[in-house]
C-alpha cells in the first residue's frame, strides 16, 4: 500500500498548477472557491497557485482578472482579504501541452516553493531545514480544453514532474512529496477515447493520484445521501424492491445552451455533459450498497459494484428505454439564445440532432433493484430550474380509507415519497397521508419537509472548494474512479449510437418539462413525472 493510502486530516500544502488558468471555470469556479477557503481560514498555510494559459500576463494582471470573478462569485467580497489570498497567486504564459513550458515551468514551481514555503509547511516544520531545499507536493489541474487532457499528462510524464516515491521530503523524511492531478468532465466522449485517455493518464499517474472531478460530488445534499441512508435506521430497510416503486432522477435547467452551443455543446448534447456524468454519480449514490466503512476504498469499490448491475441495452433496442429532445424557440429576445431555438443557434448543425433533452429508463440487475425502473433526465430550457431525487414507494398493501372526495388514495392522492431537492431549495421532504381532522374518517396527503439551510442555519459551499481541499489531503470518496467512468460510457454509448433515437428527436417547447414522448416513456409504465411547479417546493 503506498505511503499516502490513508487521507490525511488536514490538507498538506502544495503548489497547485491550474492549466487553463485565463479560462471560464477558473475564474468563475475555482479561484473563487478557493477564496472562499482562506476567508474560512482552511487553506493550508504554504499553499500557492500557479496558473498557466497561453494569455500573456504577470501576475499581477491574473490577479486583477481573477478579482473580477471572485468579486462577482462570492457573497463576501472583501478587498482587503482579497488582496492578502492574492498573495497566493502567480502566474505563467505558456501552453501544458508543449514542451516549451515546462523548464519555466519547473522553475516557477521550485521558487514558489521557497518563496511560500510549501514544503517546509509539512507537518508545521517551520524551521528551514540545511541542504537542497525540500521537494513540494504539486497538485496539477486540468481546466482545459478536453483535447489537451492526453498532450498535458505526456508532457508532465515526460519532463520528470512526477516522481513520487522516488525522493524524500527533506524536512520531514516520513513524508513524500505526491504529485496529483484533478481532472475536469468529460471524461471521454464514448468508451473508446476514455479508455484512451485512462491509458494515458495512467502511464503517467498511479490511478490513486488522479482526481476526476465531479462537481454533482462535491453538493452538500449530494453527499448527504450517505448519511441520510447509512446514518439512518428509517430509511435504508425501505430502500428495495418490496417497497421502492420506481425511482427519478431529474436535473432540469431553465437556461438555454447560449454560446457555449458551437464551441462545445452541439458536439456533446445532454446525455454526455449531464446524465452519463452527474446523474450517474447520483444514481450510483441513491443506489449502491453500504460499504462498511466511510472510506474512500470502500466506497468506490461499492459505486464501481453498482455500475456494473445497470443493465446494457443494444443500440438497435435503445430507442425503447429513452428519449432524446431539442428545445424551441422562447421568442424571448433577452434569454440566453436571443429567444432561438437550439436548432438555430451560431454553430450549431441541425443535422445532427444534438439533444439538449434526454430521458432514460434503466434498471439495476441486482437483487435489491431487480424490477424498479430509475428514470433519469435531463434538459435544457425546461419549466424551471430543479435537480432532485424522488424515490417513490408502493401502496401499501391493503386500502382502508378513503379522501374527502370519497376516493381511494391510489386513485387520487400522491404516493408515499423521499424527495431529495438538491437545487434550488437543498432540503429532504417525505410525503405520506394523514387524517384529515374532523369528524369524518378521511385521508389527505401531508409533507415533511427539512430545509438544509434552516436546519443548519448555513448556506450549503461552492462544490470546488471542498473537493479541492479532498485532492489536497489524498481523499478520493468524492471522485470517480476509472472504471465508473468507462462502464459509464459501456451503458450510454448505444444511446448515443442509436439512429433510431436521434431522428425521432422532438422539438418541445421552451419552458416546458421536455417533449411529450418523455410523459409517454413512463404513462407505458403507468407512471408520470414528479413536476413540481414554481412555489409549490416539493
Ligand atoms: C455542467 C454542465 O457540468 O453542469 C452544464 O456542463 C450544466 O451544462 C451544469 O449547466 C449544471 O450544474 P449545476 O450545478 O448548476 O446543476
Amino acid at each position: 500500500m503506498p505511503l499516502h493510502d490513508a487521507p490525511r486530516e488536514r490538507p498538506d500544502p502544495c503548489v497547485l498548477v491550474i492549466f487553463g488558468a485565463s479560462g471560464d471555470l477558473t475564474q468563475r469556479k475555482l479561484v473563487p472557491a478557493l477564496y472562499q477557503l482562506e476567508r474560512e481560514n482552511r487553506l493550508p498555510p504554504g499553499m500557492c497557485v500557479l496558473g498557466v494559459s497561453r494569455t500573456p500576463m504577470t501576475d499581477d494582471q491574473w490577479r486583477d482578472k481573477l478579482r473580477e470573478g471572485v468579486r462577482e462569485h462570492t457573497k463576501n467580497f472583501d478587498e482587503a482579504a482579497y488582496r492578502a489570498f492574492a498573495r497566493r497567486l502567480h502566474y505563467l504564459p505558456g501552453s501544458g501541452a508543449e514542451p516549451d513550458v515546462y523548464p519555466a515551468l519547473i522553475r516557477r514551481i521550485a521558487d514558489l516553493a521557497a518563496e511560500h514555503r510549501t514544503a517546509l509547511h509539512w507537518d508545521d516544520a517551520a524551521e528551514p531545514a540545511p541542504g537542497p531545499s525540500p521537494q513540494p507536493n504539486v497538485l496539477f489541474y486540468l481546466s482545459v480544453a478536453p483535447s489537451l487532457y492526453g498532450p498535458i499528462a505526456e508532457r508532465i510524464g515526460e519532463f520528470g514532474l512526477v516522481f513520487e516515491g522516488k525522493r524524500w521530503c527533506a524536512v520531514n523524511p516520513q513524508a513524500v512529496p505526491w504529485q496529483r492531478i484533478i481532472v475536469e468532465k468529460p471524461h471521454g466522449t464514448d468508451l473508446p477515447s476514455a479508455a484512451e485517455l485512462n491509458r494515458v493518464m495512467g502511464r503517467v499517474f498511479e490511478e490513486d493520484a488522479i482526481y476526476r472531478i465531479d462537481h454533482y460530488l462535491g453538493k452538500e445534499l449530494i453527499q448527504n445521501i450517505f448519511v441520510m441512508r447509512f446514518g439512518n435506521t428509517i430509511f435504508e430497510p425501505l430502500w428495495n424492491n418490496h417497497y421502492v416503486d420506481h425511482v427519478q432522477v431529474t436535473a432540469a435547467e431553465s437556461v438555454g445552451v447560449g454560446r457555449r452551443a458551437g464551441n462545445f455543446y452541439d458536439a456533446a448534447g445532454a446525455t454526455r455533459d449531464m446524465v452519463q456524468s452527474h446523474l450517474l454519480q447520483v444514481l450510483s449514490l441513491v443506489a449502491m450498497e453500504p460499504p462498511s466503512v466511510y472510506d474512500q476504498h470502500a466506497i468506490r469499490r461499492e459505486k464501481i459494484k453498482l455500475v456494473n448491475t445497470l443493465r446494457f441495452t443494444d443500440a438497435d433496442h435503445a430507442h425503447l428505454h429513452s428519449v432524446f429532445g431539442r428545445y424551441g424557440p422562447s421568442g424571448d429576445q433577452n434569454d440566453d439564445d436571443g429567444g432561438r431555438g437550439y436548432a438555430q443557434l451560431d454553430g450549431v448543425d441541425p443535422e445532427r440532432r444534438t439533444e439538449t433533452f434526454a430521458a432514460f429508463r434503466l434498471f439495476l440487475d441486482n437483487w435489491r433493484w431487480a424490477g424498479v425502473p430509475f428514470y433519469v433526465r435531463s434538459g435544457k430550457k425546461m419549466a424551471r430550474k430543479l435537480t432532485e431525487i424522488v424515490v417513490q414507494f408502493k401502496q401499501p398493501p391493503l386500502q382502508m380509507f378513503r379522501d374527502l372526495d370519497g376516493r381511494l388514495p391510489s386513485e387520487s392522492l400522491p404516493p408515499n415519497r423521499v424527495v431529495i431537492n438538491i437545487a434550488p431549495d437543498d432540503g429532504i421532504s417525505i410525503r405520506f397521508q394523514a387524517k384529515v381532522p374532523g369528524p369524518r374518517f378521511a385521508v389527505d396527503s401531508v409533507k415533511l419537509d427539512m430545509d438544509y439551510a434552516k436546519a443548519f442555519n448555513a448556506v450549503p459551499i461552492e462544490a470546488y472548494g471542498p473537493l479541492m481541499l479532498d485532492a489536497m489531503r489524498g481523499d478520493q470518496t468524492l471522485y470517480k474512479h476509472r472504471d465508473e467512468v468507462e462502464i459509464g460510457w459501456k451503458i450510454f454509448d448505444p444511446f448515443l449510437q442509436s439512429a433510431k433515437l436521434r431522428q425521432s428527436i422532438e422539438t418541445y417547447a421552451a419552458g416546458s418539462w421536455g417533449p411529450p414522448a418523455a410523459d409517454q416513456l413512463l404513462a407505458r409504465d403507468g407512471r408520470r413525472w414528479h413536476n413540481p411547479v414554481k412555489g409549490e417546493k416539493r
